[in-house]
């Protein structure tokens, strides 16, 4: 982690930091139970363990005065009809806000709160998404062949709640239709016990 003020810059070609403490990356193994078509998730699995998303952290100390930041990148690709994403989380702390700044790629957000409200924005190079406190927030990669990278920041102290979204889900889902993304209600969308 750096001490005091710096800068770091991305690559034009494909945005990697020149700096950064964490380079994530998260596997189709790492998604069960996520995908609609769990057949169609266990039949690729068995045939490799695909890469579906990476992050670049630079880590800050967690407190609510710092801001985490870093750029993610989804992969293209799909899992049946369903486009490969990422696991998406509430975060811990709900009353934290974060901004997304697409840089490359299309795709869309996927977002919900816990009172049962859902927004789903389209993500575009140049665009900048807010995400309120208290919405969930899953990042869809709807290109057939480029990446969809964007940089992100939040405050240091709101945490990853993985959770939730593991056991119920998103009420929406982005699903390829014929070549063209169609949002859907998701059938195994499993409410929380006090709806
Ligand atoms: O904090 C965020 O929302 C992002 O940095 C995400 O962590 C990143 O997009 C990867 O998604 P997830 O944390 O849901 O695996
Ligand atoms: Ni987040």
């Amino acid at each position: 982690m750096k001490k005091g003020p710096f800068s770091f810059t991305l690559d034009t070609a494909n945005f990697i930091p020149s700096y950064f403490d964490n380079h994530i990356q998260r596997h189709l193994s790492q998604m069960k139970g996520q995908y609609l078509d769990q057949e169609a998730y266990q039949e690729k699995l068995s045939q490799s363990d695909d890469l579906l998303y990476e992050v670049y952290e630079l880590k800050r100390p967690e407190v609510a005065g710092e801001i985490l930041h870093g750029i993610s990148i989804v992969h293209p690709g799909k899992v049946g009809r369903e486009y490969y994403m990422t696991k998406g989380h509430f975060h811990t702390v709900l009353d934290t806000a974060e901004i997304y700044y697409t840089l490359k790629g299309q795709g869309y957000m996927v977002m919900e709160t816990p009172e049962g409200d859902w927004a789903v924005e389209k993500l575009k190079a140049g665009s900048v998404l807010y995400v309120p406190p208290r919405w969930a927030h899953r990042s869809i990669n709807v290109d057939p062949e480029e990446d969809l990278v964007m940089f992100f920041a939040y405050p240091g102290n709101a945490g990853h709640d993985y959770g939730t979204i593991e056991t119920q889900g998103f009420r929406k889902l982005v699903l390829d239709a014929d070549g063209e993304p169609e949002i859907v209600d998701n059938p195994r969308w499993n409410p929380p016990e006090n709806e």
